[in-house]
């Protein structure tokens, strides 16, 4: 197992799984009000995020799930985009944690009457949430939003910029497959280029000291992507050997301007990953995929249901996650309110 000191020192402050662990290591805050990207936070937020959220994967095994820790809180699904995992988990999280919770559905909204982005978002702040939880199909929308709400934000997803909790629900299923990231090797590979996914899960895995790779065709990769911290490989069996995970993204088809790949068979046949393929990383390797999949086109069926796949523990990890940060987050809201009466970030 990987053990830096600093980890060494957050695996004996939460070995025994309480459900508010005690603070990482002495002085720490977690100090922001929103999470809106992982750029914005610190190795050590990271780790108790994950801490945190070790402990409500506990709480959402047993019979009894909720918790009160959002008790009487008023939290807002505001999703532009759609979502399956991101959008039910993000309800799951808060309902598990007492919240009251109501998903906007965007399609019957007044955005379609020409409302804008800010126009709603005032309109729900006057409503007086606790958390507004965004994904919106433009990359910044959620920091926009951030600034003009009196309450805590955290970004869903936002165009082709930031998923952080997808990376931090990524991190913590390989933590607790592997004891550790750093110096593990991770490939992320397929359609970079367009993926908020891979970019937030760059910057995890390097502020956690992984060795990040990137697969991809060039059309798929973003210029300059090496000065991002990662290993640039352009076929996979360069890329694959030695890996101890293995990250599939799916095309965004729906971000691409025009034809980046010559055919979706061809893209199966040169980056698809299939059981030969995923022979090529470490036997151990993890299979993980953030969802939705497009099977047959950047992994095959017996692969991704297959030992090595942990992409339905993803899944359960996400609510897991999910709780841990909306705590976390309302905790330094009510610190900040209780301290100066007024709101930080
Ligand atoms: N991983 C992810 O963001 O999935 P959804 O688009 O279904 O939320």
């Amino acid at each position: 197992m990987d053990i830096t000191p600093i980890a060494l020192v957050l695996m004996t402050a939460t070995s025994d799984h309480s459900p508010n662990p005690p603070l990482p290591y002495e002085g720490y805050v977690f100090a922001h009000q929103h999470l809106l990207g992982i750029a914005d936070i610190s190795e050590h937020d990271i780790t108790y995020l994950l801490d945190r959220a070790d402990a409500a994967v506990e709480i959402s095994r047993q019979v009894e799930k909720k918790k009160v820790a959002l008790r009487g809180r008023t939290q807002i699904n505001l999703f532009f985009e759609a979502s399956t995992r991101t959008q039910s988990s993000f309800e799951l999280a808060g309902k598990r944690l007492g919240a009251d919770v109501m998903n906007m559905s965007v399609g019957s909204s007044s955005v379609k009457k020409g409302e804008t982005l800010i126009d709603t978002a005032m309109t729900l702040n006057a409503m007086r949430p606790d958390i507004l939880v965004v994904r919106h199909q433009s990359a910044g929308a959620t920091e926009l939003l951030a600034q003009k709400v009196g309450c805590c934000v955290v970004n869903g997803g936002d165009g082709a910029h930031e998923h952080p909790t997808q990376a931090l629900l990524d991190a913590l299923t390989i933590r607790r497959h592997k004891g550790g990231i750093a110096r593990k090797t991770v490939a992320i590979c397929g359609d970079i280029l367009h993926s908020r996914v891979a970019r937030s899960n760059i910057m995890l895995l390097n502020a956690l000291g992984a060795r990040v790779r990137v697969i991809a065709p060039s059309t798929l990769l973003p210029a300059g992507v090496e000065q991002l911290g990662v290993e640039v490989f352009n076929r996979m069996e360069e890329g694959l050997p030695g890996c101890d995970v293995v990250m599939m993204l799916r095309l965004q088809r729906e971000r691409m301007a025009g034809a980046l790949i010559p055919s979706v068979r061809e893209y199966f046949q040169f980056f698809g990953l299939d059981r030969k393929r995923l022979a090529m990383a470490e036997p151990d390797a993890l299979v993980m995929h953030p969802g939705p999949m497009n099977r047959g086109v950047e992994i095959s069926s017996d692969v991704a249901d297959g030992a090595q796949s942990v992409i339905q523990e993803q899944v359960e990890m996400g609510v897991a996650l999910r709780m841990a940060v909306m705590e976390t987050l309302v905790e330094r809201f009510d610190q900040i309110n209780s301290t100066t009466g007024g709101q930080d970030d």
